[in-house]
């Protein structure tokens, strides 16, 4: 299923709307590389809670900021981001108080000028080890980060199936809260891009999304 030619796609959506699992299936049928640039707000939400630097957009965030190294370590085909040579821990990024803090981070114009460079230079990375395309999930990718990306596609799904999707999860999220955040804010915010392809998936099985996206892979390439 490896296309002809490397193919950058963009997945946007909001939160618990499929991004990661749909991502990771795409990237694992396409031979892909798959970064989550959710993990990288995450990470950056994390190092901050832990240094007790606020999300006031003052000087000692500015200054913290600056000194964070960002790299990229790929595990199979996934890139992830290490922050000082150390790829964060999965289940604190996933935890409830990085949850309820990283959209107040994530809205910060300082922040997200810190991951901007890093995640444009994994198309890059992809294409140097020699993976079939890319495919970067988050909610201005298609918009701002990869705005000429081959193909856009934009996750929807209803809030009652997302709240069950989490709770189903056992983990401790107030998405609707996170999505109004995310939507409002003045720097990248949470939207689809006009040429995206909008896919509800409220009553799609996950193999179904994934097979959509397979094909659409298949037809830009
Ligand atoms: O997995 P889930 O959809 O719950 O969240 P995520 O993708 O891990 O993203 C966590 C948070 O990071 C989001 O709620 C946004 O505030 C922020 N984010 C962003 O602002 N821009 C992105 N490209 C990706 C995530
Ligand atoms: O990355 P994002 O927060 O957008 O969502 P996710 O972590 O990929 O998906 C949240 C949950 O919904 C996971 O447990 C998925 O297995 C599930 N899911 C589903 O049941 N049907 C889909 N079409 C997509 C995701």
């Amino acid at each position: 299923m490896r296309p002809k030619r490397f193919v950058i796609v963009a997945v946007d959506g909001g939160a618990a709307s499929g991004k990661s699992s749909t991502s990771r299936g795409v990237a694992s049928r396409c031979e892909f590389m798959h970064v989550d640039t959710g993990s990288h707000y995450r990470a950056v939400c994390l190092a901050c809670l832990d240094a007790g630097v606020p999300a006031d957009g003052g000087e000692r965030l500015d200054q913290f900021l600056k000194k964070l190294e960002l790299s990229a370590s790929i595990e199979c085909n996934q890139a992830r981001i290490q922050i000082n040579g150390r790829v964060p821990d999965e289940n604190r990024l996933r935890s409830g108080a990085v949850n309820s803090e990283v959209s107040r981070y994530a809205a910060l114009p300082s922040v997200r000028e810190t991951v901007k460079s890093y995640q444009r230079d994994q198309v890059e990375l992809a294409r140097s080890r020699g993976f079939g395309g890319i495919i970067m999930e988050g909610r201005d990718i298609g918009t701002v980060i990869l705005p000429d990306a081959d193909l856009k596609v934009f996750l929807e799904a209803d809030a009652a199936t997302r709240e069950a999707r989490r709770r189903e999860e056992g983990r401790e999220d107030q998405i609707a809260a996170r999505d109004k955040q995310d939507q409002s804010r003045k720097t990248a915010p949470l939207q689809a891009a006009g040429d995206a392809l909008h896919i509800d998936n409220s009553k799609l099985s996950l193999e179904q999304v994934i097979e959509r996206v397979v094909e659409a892979v298949q037809h830009c390439a």
